[in-house]
């Protein structure tokens, strides 16, 4: 059983809240495990289309846990099994949606980068301060960041060390959506809610699609996409959507 985390199952959806208040979610390596294992329980879970993150009102995730990474060396950060949930949760195949309150720093920022979607209360401060403590990014902040946001706005949150806010997060690109710090869950919800009733292969190809536009230059990118769309061709959902259509109905997908 999970610790430092609290798991619901809401029909298709699951919500995962980061449950360590006492040092403001601070992902010490028994939290950064246990979430990790929780998405691989929800990856393996065919019932479970999409899983929303989130954390309390004051603090999604304040970072690395800092007393943790002060009793680590250069060798013990070369064998950080941190870095084996951090590979577990990038690969978490099915829409991860991020709701964000409060703090989001550090790996707490990080973390949030690594959902698909985020949604961010309007208290959301979106921040890289590790340069603060004399060292950088480590679990993917420069080069998540950066995509997400642009050179400039990046090299200033991780040089400085400095925040941004809600409404700045979503100007830049880092957030979808920014709502009253009450309803952040409840909107991530619902998003959630809509994916969940997509075609789950469809789903799945288009993130995949969509992540590699990050990486890849446009003719792969391109050609991946084109592969992708010619395999969901093969499958019933396919058949399914385009004769709820053509009939007028609301479509059942099944997955298969
Ligand atoms: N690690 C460990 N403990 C933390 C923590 C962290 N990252 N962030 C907060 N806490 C603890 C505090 O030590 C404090 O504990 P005590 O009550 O036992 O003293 C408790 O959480 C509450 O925090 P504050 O009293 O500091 O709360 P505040 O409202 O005054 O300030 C804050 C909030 C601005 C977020 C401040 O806590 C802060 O600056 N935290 C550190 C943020 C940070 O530097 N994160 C980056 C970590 S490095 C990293 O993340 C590297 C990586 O991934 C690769």
């Amino acid at each position: 059983m999970p610790q430092l985390l609290t798991v619901e199952v809401l029909e298709q959806v699951r919500l995962i809240t980061l449950q360590r208040p006492e040092a403001l979610n601070a992902l010490n390596t028994q939290l950064l495990s246990e979430l990790a294992e929780q998405l691989g329980i929800a990856e393996a879970d065919s019932a479970t289309r999409v899983v929303v993150i989130t954390g309390s009102r004051k603090a999604f995730a304040a970072g690395a846990d800092i007393n943790e990474m002060a009793e680590r060396d250069l060798v013990g950060i070369l064998n950080d099994p941190r870095l084996a949930a951090w590979q577990r949760i990038t690969a978490f195949s099915k829409p991860l949606v991020a709701a964000v309150n409060g703090y989001a720093l550090g790996g707490g920022c990080e973390l949030a980068m690594h959902a698909d979607i985020l949604i961010a209360g309007s208290d959301a401060r979106f921040g890289q301060p590790e340069i603060n403590l004399g060292i950088m990014p480590g679990a993917g902040g420069t080069q998540r960041l950066l995509r997400a946001v642009g050179k400039s706005m990046a090299m200033q949150m991780v040089l400085t060390g400095e925040p941004i806010d809600a409404r700045q997060a979503q100007q830049a690109g880092l957030v979808s959506e920014v709502t009253e710090p009450e309803l952040t869950v409840e909107r991530a919800l619902a998003i959630a809610q809509r994916i969940a009733a997509k075609a789950p292969l469809a789903v799945r190809l288009a993130k995949e699609a969509l992540l590699k536009a990050q990486d890849t230059d446009l003719a792969s990118g391109l050609r991946f996409e084109r592969h992708a769309f010619t395999l969901l061709a093969g499958t019933q959902d396919r058949a399914e959507g385009i004769a709820a259509f053509q009939q007028k109905r609301q479509p059942r997908f099944t997955g298969a």
